[in-house]
């Protein structure tokens, strides 16, 4: 059972996290356009041997979005203040999948002698081309204007195996609650803060903590493929494909995730 932490952070706005468990701190970090809901199998399997830690990014969950501007790297010094606040001030290991994948490498820009570790699952390094911002900014325009379901209904598809969409349905109204959950205003501003995220493929090669990058085999978001690649010019890291998942790996096959991160860790 996790529990519901909200901290008051450094600008007078809510942090909000979920966590469970005691040992090694764990950091997780959700996709767009969820919530930590989606480590719900990771704040119940892996809280035995860790303590879990499943952060609520602004807007989303319980954080307060306030202004409706940031970037992802004021996301990674959300991170960081609740680091400080809820691991003692130790190094914690790292989870983001795809957005918080993003956020996970901007924490390493800014923090990276606060890492055990980093597993970057479902991600990408490279920022976006003219025309992936352009959509994004077309998104975000469609959520303030018709609401957040209208923008993000067309990702829903391309988020779940078909597998997974026939075979666990709880997992696939899970996913579509949590994407109708969202404020069109958090919504927006993500979109645009992804849109103007930073590229990372030339800085692979500097990261140095071990590093375990997941990918789903059937993610059309993050192709596994893509992912060997650029997961080949980090020094210290690990491959590994999760069978039978889409983009939402930590979701749709939990064990295989689970037993990944707790060999990665040894916890
Ligand atoms: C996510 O799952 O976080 C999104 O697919 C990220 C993105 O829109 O690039």
């Amino acid at each position: 059972m996790s529990n519901s932490i909200q901290i008051l952070g450094p600008r007078g706005n809510t942090l909000a996290v979920h966590a469970a468990g005691e040992g090694p701190t764990l950091f997780l970090l959700h996709g767009f356009p969820l919530d930590y809901r989606m480590w719900q199998n990771q704040l119940s399997d892996l809280c035995s041997r860790m303590h879990v830690v499943a952060v609520h990014f602004r807007g989303f969950g319980c954080a307060s979005l306030d202004e409706t501007q940031y970037t992802l790297a004021d996301l990674a010094q959300d991170v960081e203040f609740l680091r400080q606040h809820l691991a003692a001030n130790e190094k914690i290991w790292l989870a983001g999948l795809s957005m918080g994948g993003y956020v996970a490498f901007e924490y390493w820009r800014q923090c990276a002698s606060h890492l055990h570790g980093l597993i970057l699952s479902n991600t990408k390094p490279t920022g976006d081309n003219d025309e992936a911002k352009a959509n994004r900014r077309a998104m975000a325009e469609k959520a303030l204007k018709s609401g957040s379901w209208a923008a993000v209904e067309p990702m829903f598809g391309k988020l779940l195996a078909e597998q997974t969409v026939a075979s666990k349905p709880d997992v696939a109204a899970l996913v579509k609650t949590m994407m109708v959950t969202p404020d069109p205003k958090s919504v927006a501003a993500a979109q645009n803060a992804m849109a103007e995220r930073r590229d990372f493929t030339e800085q692979l090669s500097a990261i140095q903590c071990p590093t375990l990058v997941i990918a789903g085999e059937s993610d059309p978001i993050a192709p596994a493929e893509d992912c060997r690649k650029w997961a080949s010019q980090i020094p210290n890291s690990r491959f590994e494909v999760i069978p039978a998942s889409g983009h939402l790996s930590p979701l749709e096959n939990p064990d295989a995730f689970n037993q990944l991160v707790l060999s990665f860790v040894k916890a």
